[in-house]
Order: C-alpha cells, then structure tokens, then sequence
C-alpha cells in the first residue's frame, strides 16, 4: 500500500530570518514557530482562537496563530513580539507598555503587545471596530465623508478607553489583570 507524504516545505521570514521548514499539512503556524523553529513568542493558551496569546503580524496583519496553517503561508513574514523592536531597542510599544506597569504574566503578554501594534496600525488606516460611532475612521459603513479628514479622507479615529478594549477584547487574560495595558497603549497613540 502507498503511503501519501503529508509533509511540506514553506518558507517563511520570522523576525527578518528566513527559514525553509518541512512542515505536515496540518501544522499550525503556530506550532512551526514554536515545536520546529524554536521560537516561543507566541504562547499556546487555547489552541482554539479564544485567547490571543499566540498572536503574530502575518504579512502586517494581527492573526491568531493556532488558527494559521502553515502550509497556506508559503513566503509569509511573520513578526512576534520578540522580533517588534530593532537595532537592540525595544519597540515603542513594549516601551509604553513597561512605562504604566501594564506587563502580565508571560503567557498573555507577548500576544497583548503583538495586537496593541496591530490595532493602533488598523485604527490609524481608520479600520472602525464594533464600538466605533458613525463619522469617526473613514473607510467603513457609510464611506466616510463624516467630520474633518485628513488628506486622504480619514478622519482621525479617536482611541478612548472604549474603542481600545474593543479591539483587544480577542486577547484575554485568565487573571483579568487588563488595567494599565489601556493606558498604556493610549500613551503611543497620542503621539
Ligand atoms: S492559543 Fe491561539 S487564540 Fe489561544
Ligand atoms: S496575566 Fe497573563 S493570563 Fe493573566
């Protein structure tokens, strides 16, 4: 009887390292990242997509890694929280981050500060969320002719303490220990 290879090889960047691994088609890439390459950034909470603790920037864009296949991910770049900063220094938002307190245990950390970056980054492309009120961002419902705008149409999305835990509410902890971290990405928001 024959017996079908599930294996596959992708390439991915990780943190500006290229990386070619084999990899079964049922891989998470999650589970690459961490069981195959070695980095262990992004936490395994739930597995399910409940948690947010194995958040990454795929291709720029927040996802919940236990969700990913990686085998879809051929040529992705991948950022974890380890790869954020540069030249040595840690990113702005780790930074703000430290500045108000706002680290928690190691395990919903990581995927807090990886979806902070995601979401100030949706917010400033004016990506509205569930609690945004009609006129604020400009590229959602009603197309965005609502107040002010800046030069490509966008009005400034205001990030109050609302808007801020709407768009971490996928990243949880199990403690509830939430306080600092609006503030803190309130801080690199404002400037
Ligand atoms: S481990 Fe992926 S969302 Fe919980
Ligand atoms: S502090 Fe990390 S899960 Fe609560």
């Amino acid at each position: 009887m024959d017996v079908e290879t599930t294996d596959v090889e992708v390439s991915i960047r990780v943190d500006g390292t290229a990386h070619r691994v084999t990899v079964d088609i049922r891989t998470t890439l999650l589970d690459a990242l961490r069981e195959r390459l070695g980095n262990t950034s992004p936490k395994k909470g739930c597995d399910h997509g409940q948690c947010g603790a194995c958040t990454i920037l795929l291709d720029g864009r927040r996802v919940n890694s236990c969700l990913a296949l990686a085998v879809a991910y051929d040529g992705a770049e991948i950022v974890t929280a380890a790869g954020l900063g540069s030249d040595g220094e840690l990113h702005p938002m780790q930074r703000c981050f430290i500045q108000h307190d706002a680290f928690q245990c190691g395990y919903c950390t990581p995927g807090q500060i990886v979806s902070a970056v995601a979401m100030l980054r949706e917010a400033e492309a004016g990506w509205p969320s569930a609690v945004t009120p009609d006129g604020d961002g400009g590229d959602g419902g009603d197309g965005g002719d609502g107040d002010g705008g800046g030069a490509d149409g966008r009005s400034r999305m205001i990030l109050d303490a609302d808007e801020i835990r709407e768009r971490m509410s996928g990243n949880l902890c199990r403690c509830a220990a939430y306080a600092n971290i609006v503030p803190a990405i309130q801080e690199l928001a404002r400037r």
